[in-house]
Protein backbone atom coordinates (compact mmCIF):
# COMPACT_ATOMS: atom_id res chain seq x y z
CA UNK A 1 0.00 0.00 0.00
CA UNK A 2 0.92 3.45 -0.69
CA UNK A 3 2.12 5.70 2.43
CA UNK A 4 -1.58 6.97 2.79
CA UNK A 5 -3.20 3.66 2.20
CA UNK A 6 -5.12 5.47 0.15
CA UNK A 7 -5.14 4.84 -4.17
CA UNK A 8 -2.94 7.04 -6.27
CA UNK A 9 -4.44 10.15 -7.74
CA UNK A 10 -4.14 10.06 -11.63
CA UNK A 11 -1.67 12.85 -12.69
CA UNK A 12 -4.13 14.26 -15.67
CA UNK A 13 -2.02 14.35 -18.95
CA UNK A 14 -5.38 15.81 -20.98
CA UNK A 15 -5.27 18.78 -18.29
CA UNK A 16 -1.45 19.61 -18.30
CA UNK A 17 -0.98 19.26 -21.87
CA UNK A 18 -4.02 21.92 -22.25
CA UNK A 19 -1.79 24.33 -19.82
CA UNK A 20 1.10 23.77 -22.66
CA UNK A 21 -1.45 24.48 -25.76
CA UNK A 22 -2.45 27.35 -24.35
CA UNK A 23 1.57 28.61 -23.46
CA UNK A 24 1.75 27.50 -26.99
CA UNK A 25 -1.06 29.90 -27.68
CA UNK A 26 0.55 32.88 -26.09
CA UNK A 27 3.74 31.64 -27.85
CA UNK A 28 2.45 31.99 -31.25
CA UNK A 29 1.09 35.69 -30.63
CA UNK A 30 4.16 36.61 -30.06
CA UNK A 31 5.79 35.28 -32.77
CA UNK A 32 2.93 36.79 -34.83
CA UNK A 33 3.60 40.27 -33.71
CA UNK A 34 7.53 39.71 -35.08
CA UNK A 35 5.58 38.54 -38.76
CA UNK A 36 6.78 34.84 -38.09
CA UNK A 37 3.76 32.28 -38.65
CA UNK A 38 5.55 28.52 -37.44
CA UNK A 39 4.37 25.95 -39.88
CA UNK A 40 5.12 21.86 -39.44
CA UNK A 41 5.42 19.67 -42.12
CA UNK A 42 4.54 16.14 -41.43
CA UNK A 43 5.59 13.22 -43.46
CA UNK A 44 3.51 9.91 -43.70
CA UNK A 45 5.20 6.71 -46.17
CA UNK A 46 2.56 4.54 -46.79
CA UNK A 47 -0.73 3.81 -44.73
CA UNK A 48 -0.29 2.35 -41.25
CA UNK A 49 -3.46 2.24 -39.49
CA UNK A 50 -1.91 3.47 -36.28
CA UNK A 51 1.11 6.05 -38.11
CA UNK A 52 -2.26 7.42 -40.13
CA UNK A 53 -4.32 7.89 -36.56
CA UNK A 54 -1.48 10.03 -35.00
CA UNK A 55 -0.41 11.87 -38.18
CA UNK A 56 -4.32 12.96 -38.45
CA UNK A 57 -4.39 14.02 -34.29
CA UNK A 58 -0.74 16.22 -34.41
CA UNK A 59 -2.36 18.04 -37.80
CA UNK A 60 -5.54 18.51 -36.16
CA UNK A 61 -3.92 20.41 -32.56
CA UNK A 62 -1.21 21.89 -34.76
CA UNK A 63 -4.23 24.04 -36.58
CA UNK A 64 -5.73 24.54 -33.55
CA UNK A 65 -2.98 26.54 -31.88
CA UNK A 66 -2.35 28.06 -35.03
CA UNK A 67 0.74 26.29 -36.01
CA UNK A 68 -0.01 25.51 -40.03
CA UNK A 69 0.72 21.87 -41.12
CA UNK A 70 1.75 20.59 -44.13
CA UNK A 71 0.90 17.23 -44.30
CA UNK A 72 2.94 14.98 -47.09
CA UNK A 73 1.30 11.77 -47.67
CA UNK A 74 3.73 9.63 -49.95
CA UNK A 75 2.69 6.04 -51.30
CA UNK A 76 4.24 2.88 -49.65
CA UNK A 77 6.36 2.75 -52.81
CA UNK A 78 8.50 5.65 -52.27
CA UNK A 79 11.69 5.25 -52.76
CA UNK A 80 14.65 6.50 -49.62
CA UNK A 81 16.12 9.16 -52.54
CA UNK A 82 12.08 10.91 -53.33
CA UNK A 83 12.05 10.64 -49.32
CA UNK A 84 15.51 12.34 -48.66
CA UNK A 85 14.66 14.64 -51.60
CA UNK A 86 11.68 16.14 -49.94
CA UNK A 87 13.64 16.58 -47.32
CA UNK A 88 16.15 18.68 -48.80
CA UNK A 89 13.11 20.60 -50.22
CA UNK A 90 11.64 21.21 -46.79
CA UNK A 91 14.66 21.94 -45.59
CA UNK A 92 15.71 24.67 -47.72
CA UNK A 93 12.17 26.45 -47.47
CA UNK A 94 12.09 28.95 -45.04
CA UNK A 95 8.74 28.85 -44.57
CA UNK A 96 8.63 25.44 -43.21
CA UNK A 97 10.10 25.40 -39.49
CA UNK A 98 9.47 21.89 -38.35
CA UNK A 99 9.69 18.48 -40.03
CA UNK A 100 8.55 15.49 -38.47
CA UNK A 101 8.93 12.08 -40.13
CA UNK A 102 6.50 10.04 -38.69
CA UNK A 103 8.09 5.96 -37.69
CA UNK A 104 8.05 3.38 -38.61
CA UNK A 105 8.98 3.58 -42.14
CA UNK A 106 8.89 0.90 -44.43
CA UNK A 107 11.75 -1.71 -43.82
CA UNK A 108 13.67 -1.19 -46.93
CA UNK A 109 14.12 2.96 -46.01
CA UNK A 110 17.03 3.35 -43.58
CA UNK A 111 15.30 5.31 -40.76
CA UNK A 112 19.13 6.30 -39.58
CA UNK A 113 19.74 8.39 -42.77
CA UNK A 114 16.35 9.57 -43.19
CA UNK A 115 17.26 11.58 -39.36
CA UNK A 116 20.22 12.82 -40.26
CA UNK A 117 18.90 14.17 -43.76
CA UNK A 118 16.39 16.82 -41.45
CA UNK A 119 18.32 19.71 -40.38
CA UNK A 120 18.77 19.85 -37.15
CA UNK A 121 17.28 23.40 -36.04
CA UNK A 122 14.05 22.17 -38.07
CA UNK A 123 13.49 18.35 -35.97
CA UNK A 124 11.35 18.76 -33.89
CA UNK A 125 10.95 15.15 -32.79
CA UNK A 126 14.98 16.09 -31.70
CA UNK A 127 15.92 12.90 -32.67
CA UNK A 128 19.18 14.01 -35.12
CA UNK A 129 23.34 13.58 -33.99
CA UNK A 130 23.45 17.27 -33.67
CA UNK A 131 20.72 17.39 -31.28
CA UNK A 132 20.88 14.17 -29.06
CA UNK A 133 24.48 15.25 -28.39
CA UNK A 134 23.19 18.74 -27.80
CA UNK A 135 20.91 17.37 -25.00
CA UNK A 136 23.76 15.54 -23.47
CA UNK A 137 25.59 18.47 -22.68
CA UNK A 138 22.84 20.33 -21.80
CA UNK A 139 23.07 22.97 -24.53
CA UNK A 140 19.82 24.77 -25.87
CA UNK A 141 18.63 21.92 -28.45
CA UNK A 142 15.07 20.72 -29.42
CA UNK A 143 14.77 17.44 -27.24
CA UNK A 144 12.72 14.46 -28.07
CA UNK A 145 8.39 15.06 -27.47
CA UNK A 146 7.48 12.31 -25.48
CA UNK A 147 10.26 12.48 -22.75
CA UNK A 148 10.17 16.32 -22.47
CA UNK A 149 6.01 15.69 -22.02
CA UNK A 150 6.67 13.79 -19.10
CA UNK A 151 9.03 15.68 -17.29
CA UNK A 152 6.72 19.11 -17.56
CA UNK A 153 4.49 15.59 -15.81
CA UNK A 154 6.67 14.39 -13.02
CA UNK A 155 7.24 18.77 -12.51
CA UNK A 156 3.61 19.41 -11.91
CA UNK A 157 3.23 16.68 -9.87
CA UNK A 158 6.13 16.59 -7.41
CA UNK A 159 7.62 19.99 -8.01
CA UNK A 160 11.37 19.77 -7.40
CA UNK A 161 13.02 16.94 -7.97
CA UNK A 162 16.59 17.08 -7.27
CA UNK A 163 17.58 14.22 -5.49
CA UNK A 164 15.10 12.05 -6.30
CA UNK A 165 15.69 8.34 -7.27
CA UNK A 166 14.21 7.80 -10.89
CA UNK A 167 14.29 4.31 -12.55
CA UNK A 168 13.86 4.44 -16.63
CA UNK A 169 12.50 1.12 -17.74
CA UNK A 170 13.37 0.75 -21.25
CA UNK A 171 16.14 2.07 -23.48
CA UNK A 172 14.69 3.38 -26.51
CA UNK A 173 16.06 6.22 -28.37
CA UNK A 174 12.87 8.02 -28.26
CA UNK A 175 12.29 7.64 -25.00
CA UNK A 176 14.28 5.82 -22.53
CA UNK A 177 17.59 7.29 -23.29
CA UNK A 178 16.91 10.92 -23.73
CA UNK A 179 14.43 10.66 -20.50
CA UNK A 180 17.03 9.23 -18.79
CA UNK A 181 19.29 12.22 -19.54
CA UNK A 182 16.47 14.74 -19.20
CA UNK A 183 15.93 12.90 -15.28
CA UNK A 184 19.62 13.56 -14.98
CA UNK A 185 20.05 17.30 -15.81
CA UNK A 186 16.81 17.71 -13.19
CA UNK A 187 19.57 16.10 -10.73
CA UNK A 188 17.37 12.93 -10.12
CA UNK A 189 19.79 10.10 -9.43
CA UNK A 190 18.64 7.90 -12.49
CA UNK A 191 18.65 4.05 -13.81
CA UNK A 192 18.27 2.78 -16.42
CA UNK A 193 16.38 -1.20 -16.19
CA UNK A 194 16.08 -2.98 -19.69
CA UNK A 195 15.97 -6.63 -21.30
CA UNK A 196 19.50 -7.73 -20.07
CA UNK A 197 18.88 -6.46 -15.99
CA UNK A 198 19.34 -8.75 -13.55
CA UNK A 199 16.14 -8.79 -11.30
CA UNK A 200 14.21 -5.95 -12.71
CA UNK A 201 11.98 -5.48 -9.68
CA UNK A 202 14.48 -5.12 -7.07
CA UNK A 203 15.77 -1.89 -8.92
CA UNK A 204 12.70 -0.77 -9.65
CA UNK A 205 11.37 -0.78 -6.19
CA UNK A 206 14.45 1.56 -5.33
CA UNK A 207 12.48 4.34 -7.04
CA UNK A 208 11.37 7.67 -5.95
CA UNK A 209 10.30 7.83 -9.68
CA UNK A 210 9.36 4.99 -11.97
CA UNK A 211 9.16 5.98 -15.93
CA UNK A 212 7.79 2.73 -17.96
CA UNK A 213 8.80 2.53 -21.34
CA UNK A 214 8.95 -1.16 -22.46
CA UNK A 215 6.24 -1.64 -25.03
CA UNK A 216 5.49 -4.58 -22.73
CA UNK A 217 1.32 -4.26 -21.45
CA UNK A 218 0.91 -4.18 -17.93
CA UNK A 219 4.52 -5.58 -16.95
CA UNK A 220 4.78 -3.20 -13.96
CA UNK A 221 2.62 -4.16 -10.98
CA UNK A 222 2.50 -3.27 -7.40
CA UNK A 223 5.45 -5.71 -6.63
CA UNK A 224 7.55 -3.49 -8.69
CA UNK A 225 7.26 -0.36 -6.72
CA UNK A 226 8.15 1.38 -3.26
CA UNK A 227 5.23 2.66 -1.41
CA UNK A 228 4.43 6.14 -2.63
CA UNK A 229 6.02 6.02 -6.19
CA UNK A 230 5.11 8.69 -9.08
CA UNK A 231 4.89 6.40 -11.79
CA UNK A 232 4.42 7.61 -15.80
CA UNK A 233 3.14 5.12 -18.27
CA UNK A 234 4.87 6.04 -21.84
CA UNK A 235 2.77 2.08 -22.87
CA UNK A 236 0.11 2.18 -25.61
CA UNK A 237 -0.37 -0.77 -26.19
CA UNK A 238 -3.62 -3.16 -27.52
CA UNK A 239 -5.09 -6.33 -26.17
CA UNK A 240 -7.54 -8.37 -26.83
CA UNK A 241 -10.19 -8.74 -24.01
CA UNK A 242 -13.57 -10.92 -23.91
CA UNK A 243 -15.68 -7.72 -25.45
CA UNK A 244 -13.14 -6.86 -28.03
CA UNK A 245 -10.22 -4.59 -27.70
CA UNK A 246 -8.82 -2.18 -24.88
CA UNK A 247 -5.71 0.24 -24.93
CA UNK A 248 -3.28 -0.31 -21.89
CA UNK A 249 -0.34 0.76 -20.97
CA UNK A 250 3.48 -0.78 -19.54
CA UNK A 251 2.12 -0.83 -15.88
CA UNK A 252 -0.89 -2.63 -14.51
CA UNK A 253 -2.56 0.39 -13.92
CA UNK A 254 -5.00 -1.70 -11.27
CA UNK A 255 -2.30 -3.21 -9.22
CA UNK A 256 0.31 -0.23 -9.40
CA UNK A 257 -2.27 2.23 -7.44
CA UNK A 258 -2.47 0.50 -4.75
CA UNK A 259 0.52 1.09 -3.60
CA UNK A 260 2.38 4.41 -6.18
CA UNK A 261 1.01 7.64 -5.00
CA UNK A 262 0.29 8.93 -8.37
CA UNK A 263 0.15 7.58 -11.55
CA UNK A 264 -0.67 8.71 -15.13
CA UNK A 265 -3.63 6.52 -16.54
CA UNK A 266 -3.64 4.95 -20.40
CA UNK A 267 -5.27 6.51 -22.39
CA UNK A 268 -5.14 10.41 -21.32
CA UNK A 269 -1.50 10.31 -19.37
CA UNK A 270 1.45 10.76 -21.42
CA UNK A 271 -0.65 10.73 -24.77
CA UNK A 272 -1.72 14.39 -24.91
CA UNK A 273 1.81 15.36 -23.20
CA UNK A 274 3.74 13.87 -26.85
CA UNK A 275 1.32 16.14 -29.12
CA UNK A 276 1.80 19.24 -26.79
CA UNK A 277 5.70 19.17 -26.67
CA UNK A 278 5.64 18.76 -30.52
CA UNK A 279 3.45 21.75 -31.18
CA UNK A 280 5.82 23.51 -28.49
CA UNK A 281 9.25 22.11 -29.97
CA UNK A 282 7.77 23.78 -33.66
CA UNK A 283 8.06 26.93 -31.45
CA UNK A 284 11.02 26.62 -30.27
CA UNK A 285 12.74 25.26 -34.30
CA UNK A 286 10.68 28.89 -35.33
CA UNK A 287 12.75 30.94 -32.31
CA UNK A 288 16.25 29.03 -33.04
CA UNK A 289 15.47 29.26 -36.59
CA UNK A 290 16.02 33.66 -36.09
CA UNK A 291 19.70 33.42 -34.79
CA UNK A 292 21.27 31.56 -37.55
N1 LIG B 1 6.28 7.01 -34.00
C1 LIG B 1 6.03 6.71 -32.70
N2 LIG B 1 6.46 7.70 -31.90
C2 LIG B 1 6.99 8.65 -32.70
C3 LIG B 1 7.58 9.93 -32.44
O1 LIG B 1 7.72 10.38 -31.30
N3 LIG B 1 7.99 10.61 -33.55
C4 LIG B 1 7.86 10.12 -34.79
N4 LIG B 1 8.32 10.84 -35.81
N5 LIG B 1 7.32 8.93 -35.06
C5 LIG B 1 6.88 8.22 -34.02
Amino acid sequence: MNSSLAPARDIDGKAIAAQVLNEVRDEIAELARQALFPALAVILVGDDPASQVYVRNKLLRAEEVGIRSLEHRLPESTSQAELLQLIAELNADPAVNGILVQLPLPAYIEEHAVIQAIDPLKDVDGFHRENVGGLVHGAEVLTPCTPSGCMRLLQETCGDLRGKHAVVIGRSNIVGKPMATLLLQADCSVSVVHSRSVDAPALCRLADIVVAAVGRPQLIDASWLKPGAVVIDVGINRIETETGTRLVGDVDYASARTVASAITPVPGGVGPMTIAYLLKNTVIATQLQQSR
